[in-house]
């Protein structure tokens, strides 16, 4: 214990995540090909258009409004009214640097307990410990395509005492690149209990069969929306993203803001700028581009792995699969990881970083270890992609998935 640092936060482990780079860097560092399949982040560049709209704005140097720039809350308003159906006005959003940090003040504000489907993303349990809110994980299987039942929903809540209880749904989702098929079901559970619903829809826009639904449509009086650039607009590094807060939870809104005008105070001014040309423009023709090659790729991967000693859910959005090595036999995950990185040089993720038991062989697997520039330049329009495409603009992809499967082979 050291008494400069909080008990909550001594508890806090470095991820495997940290492992997994510090031994890919190593072998890299000796020769060995790395095939950077741990890595969560969108390859292909931003739009042209909002990177014009941020060359135009890279005087705007004031601070701005803590909320947010009006204009940007009513371009992301009119946007989520458009695609999700949603009944948004500008009041009604925050903005902030990344959806990360607006989930984390959102911890800190929240009073209550969290639930958290396994696997969920790395970020939502750690940010609840610092925040001492406690976690109930939902198990979930492939069975139920990585989401939790209505069912193991509702018996969950009747074993937890505490009444105010934040469910986090992620669909498409990380780690396992899948869309939720029962939003409606875990709606009604989640209104007939009062849960507040944190909907991170940081990957909708990148859902290959353009059916995306939002589950604030089924429960918008509960529902927290939250999106950004980070995903589908190739922006990670621009750190910009957005709550959608219903004005049924506008007390909640207002203890955010005053949560953001105490830390970050306002986004960076030229990047807000240029976002409201992101939300104000159509970019099908970019998405569409984007999502014929993560869908081509997610599929080569994934026919090219499941096998009778590989269990695999079809990718359906944003870029991870979660494969399962059912003859693998390691003390853990993270030791079949490593296994796998010193074998083969492929880097993924073990399945416990995601709260996954960490007996069960699961690994993240991010499919986007190649140049998204040149891949999108060479098959951007009506063609088709084949295997000749992924083979010349992601021979990453192709070699790495070969070495995977020659692995679990060789087991
Ligand atoms: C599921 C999920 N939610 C949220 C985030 C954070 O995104 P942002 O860049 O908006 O902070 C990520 C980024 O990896 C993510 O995968």
């Amino acid at each position: 214990m050291n008494k400069f640092i909080k008990d909550q936060i001594s508890q806090l482990k470095p991820s495997a995540t940290l492992a997994i780079n510090e031994d890919s860097n190593r072998l890299k560092k000796s020769g060995k090909k790395i095939y950077k399949f741990g890595f969560g982040q969108s390859p292909f560049p931003v739009p042209e258009l909002v990177v014009n709209a941020l060359k135009t704005n890279a005087s705007k140097h004031t601070y701005l409004p803590m909320q947010g720039l009006e204009e940007l809350r009513l371009a992301i308003a009119d946007h989520l009214n458009k695609i999700n159906n949603n009944n948004f006005n500008k009041e009604d959003i925050i903005i902030g640097p990344g959806t990360k940090e607006l989930m984390f003040l959102m911890q800190i504000a929240f009073k209550g307990e969290v639930v958290l489907p396994a696997p969920s993303w790395v970020s939502y349990q750690p940010q609840a410990l610092i925040a001492k809110n406690k976690v109930h994980w939902i198990q979930t299987t492939s069975n139920s395509n990585w989401f939790p039942t209505a069912e193991s929903l509702e018996n969950k809540i009747k074993n937890i005492k505490e009444k105010n209880l934040l469910l986090f749904i992620n669909s498409p989702n990380n780690p396992a690149g899948t869309v939720c098929k029962n939003l409606e079901e875990i709606a009604k559970i989640a209104k007939k209990y009062r849960l507040t619903i944190l909907s991170d829809e940081i990957y909708s826009h990148l859902t290959f069969d353009d059916q995306y639904k939002s589950i604030s449509n089924y429960y918008p009086e509960g529902t927290i929306v939250s999106s950004g650039l980070s995903k589908w607009c190739g922006a990670g590094g621009w750190r910009l993203g957005f709550f959608a807060i219903p004005n049924q939870l506008k007390e909640f809104k207002e203890s955010l803001k005053i949560l953001c005008s105490e830390s970050f105070t306002s986004v960076s001014a030229p990047i807000q700028y240029a976002a409201i040309e992101a939300y104000r423009n159509d970019h099908s023709d970019y998405l569409s581009d984007v999502k014929k090659i993560l869908s081509f790729t997610g599929k080569y991967v994934y026919e090219n792995l499941k096998s009778n000693l590989i269990n695999i859910a079809k990718p359906e959005g944003g870029f991870y699969l979660f494969p399962e090595f059912t003859n693998a036999k390691f003390s853990s995950a993270s030791e079949m990881c490593k296994d796998i990185l010193q074998k083969t040089g492929v880097a993924l993720l073990p399945g416990s970083d995601f709260g996954l038991d960490s007996k069960k062989m699961i690994a993240r697997l991010s499919y986007t270890d190649f140049d998204g520039s040149s891949f999108l330049k060479s098959t951007s329009g009506s063609k088709k992609l084949d295997n000749a495409d992924l083979k010349k603009n992601a021979p990453n992809i192709v070699d790495g998935v070969f070495a995977l499967k020659e692995w679990s082979n060789s087991l």
